[in-house]
């Protein structure tokens, strides 16, 4: 369920709604109108270090959430983002459908931290289920007052909320009702909502065009690929030269000929995640008006054996005219990812920024906790993107890139192979996009915290929205 963030003065008191009140842990708690006895309560719960004090009170929920004085800003934020997740379900299991924040203190971070848990945790994917009235969420709004609760943050909260709501609803969707058409369809419907310019490359044009590494992987498939280009370019806009965003949208992935285990597969709906958020992002950007020049580029397909479906052995000539050795078809991120990054270079991009759920070795290395990157940005940059990804948790691993990785892509009969070694499978996945860049360039592998199995805390389960966060942060610190 959505839920509707405004100001706490647009929001009619009803006696049935959600209190948080947000204090420090030396608040006079006379001035809230406790009596001694709830004082005394109050004092005894302190005492526990708990972030989140119930109240108790007869009918509605009504918690107080604590400044326990945390310093490490980084731990801080996250730490008040659960405990707005943690109060959702409080919400919900009471049934009411109105929260209402009440910030008592001066941070400009707490009570946006604790909304946004809040409302990130209420997302849910029950479309498909005959119960889904009765399992529906009861929170529908969010009523904030506050010092720094202004009606631009408020705003800004509401376009991160409804973007990461996106992703997760593409992530989820499966393949039978999301396939590489519906993917550009939903691009060009949001798009069109936020003023974005949408263009999709259907199978003619990109035959014409040949995007050899798209087309092969779509060669088993009964669904033609699309290329959607996405692009935001408002009047104001602080950068001369785009920022593209690149995002892998393997609409499933079965492995193609060189098939994965069903046990390896039952997820890959889950493989256009990157195309998700980068898709979401660049609405999100939109919907904020931020005043920065952005294109999204989405390569979209299946991977599928099939009569036709590429095979092990195979030459492939790419976009840019470079031969791929393809020994692995389940290798098959890199081979539309190519293509992309080399359309991308058209724009003579400040930076090109890709995202992927390109390796199981990404995965493995760090699992759900953080994104795996590398790249050629500069530091500066670098150091940029992974101060946005401590300031919304989504936080970045950078890998080592050295020369050495390449020579693990050497082919005999082509310029390059689709598979590394044994040994940095992440990695050798960079180097091989690397052949396909030529302007400053990161690449994000998402394979870990794009989708997840079990409830964690506001991300919740199944799509997370992964990066979606991280490039909204990105793209509004790219505008101060
Ligand atoms: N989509 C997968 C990677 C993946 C694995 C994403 C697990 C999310 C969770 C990708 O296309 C793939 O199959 N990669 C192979 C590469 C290998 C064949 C070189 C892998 O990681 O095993
Ligand atoms: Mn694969
Ligand atoms: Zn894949």
């Amino acid at each position: 369920m959505s839920v509707k963030i405004q100001s706490s003065n647009k929001v009619a008191n009803t006696s049935n709604e959600a209190l948080l009140q947000l204090v420090k842990k030396n608040h006079k708690w006379e001035e809230l109108g406790f009596d001694k006895e709830a004082i005394a309560y109050i004092k005894g719960q302190l005492k526990k270090e708990k972030n989140l004090i119930s109240m108790g009170a007869l009918g509605a929920v009504h918690v107080l959430a604590l400044d326990l004085g945390e310093k490490d800003a980084i731990k801080r934020r996250e730490n008040f983002r659960k405990l707005g997740a943690n109060f959702c379900a409080l919400v919900n299991g009471a049934g009411l459908d109105t929260a209402r924040i009440i910030d008592h203190t001066d941070s400009e971070t707490d009570w946006y931290d604790i909304a946004e848990g809040l409302s990130l945790a209420n997302y849910q994917f029950i479309k498909y289920r005959k119960d889904a009235k009765k399992e529906l969420n009861s929170l529908e709004a969010l009523a904030i007052q506050g010092k720094h609760a202004s009606d631009k943050a408020i705003h800004k909260l509401n376009c991160v909320v409804d973007s990461v709501f996106w992703a997760r609803d593409l992530v989820n969707e499966p393949v039978i009702t999301l396939d590489a058409l519906r993917l550009a369809a939903e691009a060009e419907l949001r798009g069109k909502e936020a003023g974005i310019k949408v263009e999709v490359l259907n199978k003619t044009k990109l035959e014409a065009l040949k995007f050899g590494g798209l087309l092969a992987v779509n060669s088993g498939s009964q669904t033609p690929p699309t290329f959607t280009i996405m692009e935001y370019k408002p009047k104001k806009a602080v950068n001369k030269k785009p920022i593209v965003l690149v995002g892998k949208g393997v609409v499933y992935d079965t492995g193609g000929l060189s098939l994965k285990p069903t046990a390896g597969m039952d997820t890959m709906k889950c493989d256009m995640a990157g195309a998700a958020a980068v898709m979401a992002a660049i609405y999100g950007a939109a919907n904020m008006e931020l005043p920065v020049h952005v294109v999204a580029l989405i390569p979209a397909t299946d991977n599928r054996p099939g009569e036709m479906a590429y095979t092990p052995g195979d030459v492939i000539t790419m976009y840019n005219g470079l031969t791929v050795e393809v020994l692995n078809t389940d290798a098959e991120g890199r081979m539309i990812l190519a293509d992309a990054l080399s359309y991308a270079g058209k724009y003579d991009p400040e930076v090109v920024m890709d995202f992927a759920t390109l390796t199981g070795a990404a995965a493995a290395a760090i699992g759900q906790y953080g994104i795996v990157c590398m790249g050629t940005a500069d530091e500066k940059v670098k150091a940029g993107m992974k101060q946005s990804g401590d300031n919304v948790y989504e936080r970045l691993v950078e890998f080592p890139f050295w020369e050495e990785y390449k020579e693990l892509l050497k082919s005999d009969i082509a310029d390059l192979k689709n598979i590394g070694g044994p040994v940095g499978g992440a990695i050798t996945a960079g180097k091989f996009l690397e052949h396909f860049t030529s302007y400053p360039w990161m690449h994000f592998d998402i394979a870990g915290p794009a989708y997840i199995k079990a409830n964690d805390s506001y991300r919740g389960k199944n799509g997370t929205g992964s990066a979606v966060r991280f490039l909204i942060d990105y793209l509004e610190n790219r505008t101060k």
